[in-house]
């Protein structure tokens, strides 16, 4: 017995990171079927090769609402209905501080780091909804510690992760009694995440950025820098009926305790 047996997944950005790791966890816990939106072909033959048919893959971008539209089709025609949406797929700016957003690119790097981090997630609770008010099911989003804390990046990205939380609260007072909606914000944590073409950053993958796993352990108190699995059980939760049915509007801090910043002395 899973927690989410016979349910229904539909994850955004699932070939890597995270959204990964939520899909693994969510067949393991009895999923019937996770339907995956992820950007191109290399990434949908990655997830047909390791799930088979226990994912429906759609290929599309997030800021698409007929790519968001589709995905929520392709998972209700391969599995019979949607239980949870997690809205995942993102962005980082990689530190684009003010000073270093050039004249020119500010406006094209908050379209852009916007249009994936809050459009996306409109766009993909949009498509949803119907389908999730018949399970009376819920929506979970990927927020960060930038959704509450300065720090985890620049501007751009620290203010499209606090605006996800509007999101998150609109939503879950809009789509209530029949919907619940709730988020995961994560720490840092070692993944392949890629920053914005408009900064010249498509390429450049967080996890390769030379200290940062050491300098993430050193400003929590936990002391280390999480991998995508250790997020999962608060997914897992928040989509369980019988475990969360009281729950919306919630969003489970999952960041080693940025809250209270800095590692303890040793006594
Ligand atoms: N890694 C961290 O330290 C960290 C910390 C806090 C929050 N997050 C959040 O976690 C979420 C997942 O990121 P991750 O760290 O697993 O990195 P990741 O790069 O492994 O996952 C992000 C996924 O989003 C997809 N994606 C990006 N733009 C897209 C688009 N326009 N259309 C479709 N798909 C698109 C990517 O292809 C990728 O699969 C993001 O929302 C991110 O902001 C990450």
């Amino acid at each position: 017995m899973g927690w989410l047996d016979n349910d229904v997944a539909l994850v955004t950005g699932a070939n890597s990171g995270i959204g990964l790791a939520v899909t693994r966890r969510f067949l393991a816990e009895g999923a019937a079927g996770v339907g995956v939106l992820v950007r191109n072909a290399q990434g949908a033959d990655a997830m047909r090769a390791e799930f088979g048919g226990r994912v429906a893959i759609t290929v599309g971008d997030v800021r698409s609402e007929d790519a968001n539209a589709e995905a929520v089709e392709a998972t209700v025609r391969a599995f019979g209905k949607l239980d949870t949406l997690v809205g995942n797929a993102g962005v980082w700016d990689h530190f684009a501080t003010l000073r270093k957003l050039d004249r020119g690119v500010v406006s094209a790097a908050f379209r852009e780091v916007f249009d994936v981090n809050v459009l996306g997630y409109l766009l993909a609770a949009h498509a949803a909804a119907g389908a999730l008010r018949e399970t009376r099911g819920s929506m979970i989003f990927t927020l960060s510690n930038s959704s509450f804390y300065a720090g985890g990046g620049g501007p751009v990205y620290v203010a499209s992760k606090h605006a996800c939380v509007g999101l998150i609260r609109q939503l879950a007072y809009e789509l209530a009694p029949e919907i619940r909606v709730n988020g995961v914000a994560p720490g840092g944590t070692v993944t392949p995440l890629k920053g914005p073409e408009s900064l010249g950053k498509q390429e450049s993958r967080l996890s390769e950025i030379p200290g940062f796993s050491d300098a993430v352990a050193n400003s929590v108190p936990l002391g280390f820098i999480a991998q995508p699995e250790d997020h999962t059980g608060h997914y897992v939760l928040l989509a369980s009926r019988t475990n969360s049915p009281a729950t919306t509007a919630a969003i489970l801090q999952s960041d080693g305790g940025w809250e209270v910043r800095g590692r303890p002395g040793r006594r």
